[in-house]
């Protein structure tokens, strides 16, 4: 925790790999009035995500790590989050794997965004499998991280139907909108009921 303008906000670090939409919705939020959280480090494992230039235009830390060597990419993360004193990871979009090293340094500290209704569709593709399932509803989830994929405590879901026009692209583009509206409720819920 720390003290900004007298209050007590948690200190966050976003993990990306990619757009980085979901980080820009959770730096809005950080810089809301009542907000419980400050973010004070960006992780990306790829050097030209576009969403470094969320955390370079709000002048947030950020490290960029390469992930040829996860122990090495790991270690470098974990003092990272040392030296800024991070107490919430929120992972947005971040394609690699955590080793059960840091989900058991984090446990029940790590929150991740994942795009359909856990537990179903776990893993990659998901609008691609809910369109070829011709599911009539799909959805997204802030869940927590634990060792197994995609299947720690779910903090929040919406749901979001699929239009018969829609196709895989069409139905990310509509969750994507949602996903960044939860993360921030999520993250409220989370601090409120389970810290
Ligand atoms: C989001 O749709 C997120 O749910 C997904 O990657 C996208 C990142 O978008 N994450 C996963 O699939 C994780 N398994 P963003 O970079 O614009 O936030």
């Amino acid at each position: 925790m720390e003290k900004l303008n007298g209050k007590k906000k948690l200190v966050v670090s976003v993990f990306i790999s990619g757009r980085g939409t979901n980080l820009n919705s959770l730096i809005e939020f950080s810089k809301k009035k009542n907000s419980p959280i400050k973010i004070a480090l960006v992780i990306c494992n790829n050097k030209n995500a576009k969403g470094l230039n969320y955390a370079k235009k709000h002048k947030i830390n950020f490290l960029v790590v390469n992930y040829k060597n996860k122990n090495k990419a790991e270690n470098k993360i974990l003092i990272s989050l040392k030296k800024n004193k991070i107490s919430l990871i929120c992972l947005a979009g971040f394609m690699k794997i955590l080793s059960r090293k840091i989900i058991n340094i984090y446990k029940n500290k790590i929150l991740n965004i994942h795009p359909s209704l856990l537990p179903r569709y776990k893993g990659l593709n998901t609008h691609k499998r809910v369109i070829k399932n011709k599911d009539k509803f799909t959805g997204c989830t802030v869940h927590l991280v634990n060792s197994k994929l995609d299947s720690g405590k779910i903090i929040l879901q919406k749901r979001i139907k699929v239009l018969k026009k829609d196709n895989e692209y069409s139905l990310a583009k509509r969750v994507l909108k949602v996903e960044n509206l939860i993360y921030p409720i999520a993250i409220r819920k989370f601090i409120e009921t389970s810290l």
